[in-house]
């Protein structure tokens, strides 16, 4: 997959994960990034810092309209990447099921959402590709995450599915499974279940670096940090070991 000359659309570029990818996409030669945010007003200085190469674009996963004129303000987007994602810590049986709702509404239907919207949009260009942060979490269900894992797992079985679909339609899609990642979404996790501290985390730069060389690879599935690797390789060793091993973190 070539990303000089793409024009890319991250979502939740404005901070972690996200915006590493918006970075690593410019360093890489991509004509234009959109930033499809909740807040664009917030990217309007680093806008003015790159002319022309990131545009920041109104998107709330949980907003269809958003997506829609989303879809319609960036006709030329040739690769969609879903990072965008929330999380809420609880045990599923007894936390509040608004909050298992709205993880699992977010990061699966809302995914879903913007690949509806944006598949065409790739296609009509020529084809592409894309992206799908996922986690390594969608590997089992660590009971104290909430809808968080089960969300993963889900967005790991659509990836797979339309992945069969977008194929004869020019369209790779790619799976990334970051392990823990130091961003804000880590420290909420870390500060509701201290357990969480004990890992190493990788650095969003490192986790867009890798995730970035991974598509130019043409990788389906990109582990993009040291973390990651090791559960690739229990995953391919015994996936059942693996779910214990995930379930047993708290
Ligand atoms: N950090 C980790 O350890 C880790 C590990 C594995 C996978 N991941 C995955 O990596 C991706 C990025 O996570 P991160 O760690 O960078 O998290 P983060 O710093 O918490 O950023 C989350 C991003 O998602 C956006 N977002 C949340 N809900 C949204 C919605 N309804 N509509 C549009 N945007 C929304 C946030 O926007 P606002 O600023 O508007 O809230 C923010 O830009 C996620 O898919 C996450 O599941 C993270």
């Amino acid at each position: 997959m070539r990303i000089e000359g793409s024009v890319v659309l991250v979502t939740g570029a404005n901070r972690g994960i996200g915006r590493a990818l918006l970075t690593g996409f410019l360093e890489r030669g991509a004509a234009r990034v959109y930033a499809a945010v909740r807040r664009p007003a917030e990217l309007e200085r680093l806008a003015a810092e790159e002319p022309g190469r990131v545009i920041p674009l109104a998107l709330d996963l949980m907003d269809p309209e958003t997506v829609t004129a989303a879809a319609e303000a960036a006709p030329d987007v040739t690769v969609l990447v879903n990072n965008a994602a929330t999380h809420g810590v609880g045990h599923l049986l007894d936390m509040d099921f608004g909050l298992v709702e709205q993880v699992l509404s977010t990061n699966v239907l809302g995914t879903l959402r913007v690949m509806r919207a944006f598949a065409p949009v790739v296609e009509a260009n020529g084809g592409g590709a894309v992206v799908n942060v996922i986690s390594v979490g969608a590997f089992g269900g660590t009971p104290a995450l909430g809808g968080y894992p089960a969300s993963k797992a889900a967005l790991l079985s659509m990836t797979q599915a339309v992945r069969q679909d977008l194929a004869p339609r020019g369209i790779s899609v790619h799976a990334v499974f970051p392990g823990p990642v130091d961003t804000a979404m880590m420290d909420y996790v870390i500060g509701h279940e201290p357990t969480f501290g004990d890992f190493p985390r990788a650095t969003p730069d490192e986790v867009a670096r890798a995730t970035l060389d991974g598509l130019q690879a043409g990788e389906q599935d990109i582990f993009p940090d040291p973390f990651a690797l090791e559960i690739q390789a229990e995953w391919l060793a015994d996936p059942k070991a693996l779910a214990e091993r995930i379930a047993g973190i708290t």
